[in-house]
């Protein structure tokens, strides 16, 4: 359902969702975004940025693909080598931060959360189960991502399924459990910026100035 209103420019009429002007259903839609983005390989939700403190305190940023969102546990899901940077970052500092905009939603998402590296354990396993044979193979990639070469094919890929199978070593599966969401709605009728500290029940809901 969605609310009929007037673009101020044109007169022209346009939708206005009905979870703008509502804490809990602004919240409800953050989650439906990203539990869409692990499905919806078009959606923005589907390749976050995530943030990470880099061993030197700078601040460090990439594209991930976003694999599992558990909505009741607040947590989200993506994977990655134990042999790349971030994992070690993670390893020192794990808070985090994601970001996505979604410019045809008009929404932008802010989260913050604490990342827990499942490496060689029952979740690892099964997602490495769950991941397809092309996504398999980075992690059997030689020498370790990040690692400087004297020429840009310099690197051996795994061959053969036998030789995808020897990545799992280097295989992580991400936990994010999120504790903040903030949003920004854009709305020529008035933008909409609400955080949400979660955990804290309704008390943890707060509209903010745009
Ligand atoms: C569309 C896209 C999806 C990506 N997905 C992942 C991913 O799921 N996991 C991952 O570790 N790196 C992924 N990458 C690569 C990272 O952005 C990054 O370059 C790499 O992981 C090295 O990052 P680091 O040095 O911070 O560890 C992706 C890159 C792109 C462009």
């Amino acid at each position: 359902m969605s609310e009929k209103t007037m673009r101020r420019e044109t007169g022209q009429p346009y939708h206005r969702p009905d979870f703008v002007d509502d804490l809990d259903a602004t919240l409800r839609h953050a989650w439906a975004c990203l539990a869409r983005g692990v499905k919806d390989r078009r959606s923005p939700f589907h390749t976050p940025t995530i943030a990470t403190l880099g061993l030197d305190g700078r601040p460090r940023m990439r594209t991930v693909v976003l694999r599992a969102v558990d909505v009741e546990a607040r947590q989200l899901r993506f994977h990655t080598d134990q042999r790349g940077l971030k994992s070690a970052e993670i390893r020192n500092d794990p808070r985090v931060a994601l970001h996505v905009y979604d410019q045809r939603g008009k929404l932008q998402l802010r989260a913050e959360g604490i990342a827990h590296l499942h490496e060689g354990d029952d979740q690892a396993a099964s997602a490495w189960e769950e991941s397809r044979l092309m996504s398999r193979a980075c992690y059997a990639t030689q020498p370790a991502p990040g690692t400087p070469v004297a020429a840009p094919g310099a690197f051996q890929l795994p061959q053969d399924e036998a030789a995808i199978a020897q990545g799992e070593v280097n295989f992580s599966a991400v936990a994010i459990s999120v504790t903040e969401i903030e949003t920004l709605y854009l709305d020529h009728a008035g933008h909409r910026r609400a955080r949400f500290h979660l955990g804290d029940g309704a008390a943890g809901a707060q509209w903010l100035v745009p």
